[in-house]
């Protein structure tokens, strides 16, 4: 149990909240273990038809705890994260996330698991993987470029150079930018909407909107967790997520 993450339901929509603030609501290991929990829940109860996911007014995700990847490298794919991974990217019922201010690393790639995505106007989306030393996970290698083509593609993952709110929105991965404090009550009346339509109606249409890629999807996640679990241990990635952790002041 962690309290870094919190969800509640009402009136079909289940809300599912980051709620680690102090640390930019960066994923430790019990996070993914409680996000996994939380989705399989919302799958499980029938009165949940659709899912808000989101951070608050000033951070949606940080990405992975660096200290928690150090510490604790991922066992692999049995991981409370690739099981995070493998739960969102199967997920039935439609997702809705409001991202306000960073969401970096995974913070960034579970949006492409999303249905609909509301972003502030302070929003960015970062995939830092290369950097870091690591390769993009979440089948982001296979879903960023279906969403806004290779080139694209290529300079927010090997370059890492950041998506800003605008941007995100004119290639085709956030539906709407609002002012930063409107985000997430949008995001939640969106969802009310999707929860007074036909549940099995929601649930085949996202099935069919989904199943061209579905299973070559969970097939890329398990390359990348493999190649990612093995890159952590090297000495590239070792000494930049030392380095973020080194910083002065710290
Ligand atoms: N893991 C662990 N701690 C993190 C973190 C992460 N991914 N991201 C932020 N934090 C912590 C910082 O260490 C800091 O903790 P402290 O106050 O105890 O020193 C706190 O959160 C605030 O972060 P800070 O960097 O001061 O906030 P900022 O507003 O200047 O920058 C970010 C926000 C998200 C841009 C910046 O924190 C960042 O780049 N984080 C790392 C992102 C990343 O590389 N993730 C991994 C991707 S695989």
């Amino acid at each position: 149990m962690t309290d870094d993450v919190l969800t509640s339901a009402a009136e079909g929509v289940a809300t599912v909240t980051l709620n680690r603030p102090a640390k930019k609501n960066a994923l430790t290991t019990a996070m993914y273990a409680a996000l996994a929990d939380a989705l399989d829940a919302a799958e499980a109860d029938a009165g949940v038809r659709t899912v808000v996911l989101q951070g608050d007014e000033t951070v949606f995700c940080a990405g992975n705890d660096i200290r928690d990847f150090l510490d604790r490298p991922q066992a692999g794919t049995d991981d409370p994260a690739f099981r995070f991974l493998r739960t969102i990217a199967r997920f039935p019922k439609p997702v809705v996330a409001g991202v306000c201010g960073p969401a970096v690393g995974v913070g960034a790639t579970m949006l492409l698991h999303c249905d609909l995505v509301y972003a502030g106007e302070g929003a960015t989306l970062h995939f830092p993987f290369v950097d870091l030393g690591l390769i993009p996970e979440a089948g982001s290698s296979l879903l960023l470029p279906q969403v806004v083509g290779h080139q694209r593609a290529a300079a927010a993952l090997l370059l890492g150079e950041p998506f800003g709110a605008a941007a995100a929105a004119d290639v085709g991965l956030v539906n709407q930018v609002l002012p930063d404090a409107e985000v997430l009550g949008h995001a939640r009346a969106q969802a009310a909407r999707l929860a007074a339509k036909p549940v099995t109606a929601l649930v085949e249409t996202k099935r069919l909107l989904r199943s061209g890629t579905q299973a070559a999807l969970l097939d890329r996640i398990e390359d990348e967790g493999a190649v990612f679990t093995r890159l952590l241990g090297e000495p590239a990635a070792q000494a930049a997520l030392g380095s973020f952790l080194a910083r002065p002041g710290r």
